[in-house]
Formats: C-alpha cells, sequence, structure tokens
C-alpha cells in the first residue's frame, strides 16, 4: 500500500501570518498533525527552516511528543538543524537542500558535491536511531551517489512533473524520469518516496512509477482543507493513492 506523509508547514504558515514570535497561535500544527493522523495519514512530514518561516523548534518537540504514526523532519545540513534533529530523534529525517549553492539545476539535493558531508549526517543520524532520506531530482548521478552516502530512502522530487503535468509530451518525459530514477534507485537498494507539488489530479499518474513506498503532500491538501476540513482533505487523497500496485498495471 502507498503510504501518505502529509505535510503540515503551511497550517504554521497560517499561523505565523498572525502569529510570529508570539508563544502560541491558530492553527496549531500539532493539532492538525492529529487530525491528519486519525483520518488515515501514515506519517506527518514538517520542515524546520533556518529561518523559522513557518514550522517553529516547539512545534517539533510537541510533534516528537504526540505524533504516533511516524514523524519525518525535513531539515537542511547545517550544524543547528542536525544538532535539533538528534535531540528530537524523529523516526526519519529527509535532507533538503535550502541555499542555491546545495541546489540541483532540477531542484534536488546536490548529492555528489556534498558526499562526505551527507556521509558523515548520514552516519550519526543513524547512529541515533534515526533513518535518512535525500531528496533529490531523479537524476542518475544523484541516485547513485546517494545510494554512496547509505541513506535508506531517496524521495525523488515530483516537482519538475506537475509543473509538466498541463503538457502531455513533457509530461511523459518528467513521468519516465521518475520511472527510471525509481527503477535504479531500487536496484541500488534504496527506499523510494515521492513528493512536491502533488495534488488531487496529478497524484494518480504516479501509479505509473513502481517501487513507491511513501509520497509527501502539503499544499494541495491543506488547501482543500480550507474548504471541506482536514480530515476529508486527507480522506480525498488517500482515495485518489488507492489502487497503487507498484508501477504495475492491473496487478492487484
Ligand atoms: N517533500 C519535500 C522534500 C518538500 O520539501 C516538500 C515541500 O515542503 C514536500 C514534499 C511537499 O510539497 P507540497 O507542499 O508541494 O505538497
Amino acid at each position: 500500500m502507498l503510504k501518505l506523509g502529509v505535510n503540515i508547514d503551511h497550517v504554521a504558515t497560517l499561523r505565523q501570518a498572525r502569529y510570529r514570535g508570539r508563544e502560541q497561535g491558530e492553527p496549531d500544527p500539532v493539532r492538525a498533525a492529529r487530525i491528519c493522523e486519525e483520518a488515515g495519514a501514515h506519517g506527518i512530514t514538517c520542515h524546520l527552516r533556518e529561518d523559522r518561516r513557518h514550522i517553529v523548534d516547539r512545534d517539533v518537540f510537541a510533534l516528537r511528543r504526540t505524533v504516533r504514526t511516524r514523524l519525518n523532519l525535513e531539515m537542511a545540513n547545517t550544524p543547528e538543524i542536525v544538532a535539533i534533529a538528534l535531540q528530537v530523534k524523529p523516526d526519519i529525517v529527509c535532507i533538503v537542500p535550502e541555499r542555491r549553492e546545495e541546489v540541483t539545476t532540477e531542484g534536488g539535493l546536490d548529492v555528489v558535491a556534498q558526499e562526505p558531508a551527507l556521509t558523515e549526517t548520514r552516519r550519526r543520524m543513524n547512529d541515533a536511531g534515526i533513518e535518512v532520506s535525500l531528496f533529490i531530482a531523479p537524476d542518475p548521478p544523484q541516485i547513485e551517489a546517494a545510494a554512496r552516502v547509505g541513506a535508506q530512502f531517496v524521495e525523488l522530487h515530483t516537482g519538475r512533473f506537475a509543473e509538466a503535468f498541463g503538457d502531455p509530451a513533457q509530461r511523459e518525459e518528467e513521468l519516465n524520469r521518475l520511472v527510471e530514477g525509481a527503477r535504479l534507485a531500487h536496484r541500488l537498494g534504496l527506499r523510494v518516496n515521492a513528493g512536491h507539488g502533488l495534488n488531487y489530479e496529478n497524484v494518480r499518474w504516479l501509479h505509473r512509477v513502481p517501487h513507491l513506498v511513501e509520497l509527501n503532500i502539503g499544499h494541495s491538501i491543506i488547501s482543500r482543507a480550507v474548504f471541506t476540513g482536514l480530515a476529508r482533505a486527507v480522506r480525498d487523497m488517500l482515495d485518489a493513492m488507492a489502487g497503487y500496485t507498484g508501477g504495475m498495471p492491473g496487478a492487484a
């Protein structure tokens, strides 16, 4: 079964728009996480950014105390955030680029350029019992580097696919890159997640991508929740993801 990790950053974005610098405010991302889990989400994802523009430190610690499924902390590979992650001990961290120089032309983490530093962080996280995922474009050199780093997961960046969605030829091209990327990652022993820019329409096309374990989806779910409520928005996304057969048409 394809799992859904709900990214709750944008709940915090809305809170910060009014309550930045205050000890509490609404809407509360911790309450959002509870509703997502009750609606069937398999995990909760949040990103503690260096500028704390949405999720702040107290959220991450509170989520660690309350999340009953799996807590995925997205983070840059910087000493400050690594130290916080080692204190929080999420189930998994997903290392993402935060500064321009860490980003490939396709928007994922440039693992090739940062292999030693990422290997060191991967080792420290694993030693603390935390799994490691790397957010990368479906680009063979990056996937191979992720395997050399020793990551347990890659999260394939679906942003280019999402942007190309309106153009059938480009959509095919980007989908094929995801299919080939997932195959290569699987062959190299990596488990495969995907995310960024996924919504209720384009997510159905990812049924063609093999070996997917989990999708991390935020913006479209939080946006729909404004009109339908969060539990319904999560259930609708689970419905759109249901029936995933690992990329094999017709397989049960
Ligand atoms: N995965 C990663 C690594 C991300 O950085 C993000 C965006 O924060 C997402 C998934 C979710 O993207 P979206 O909000 O577009 O669904």
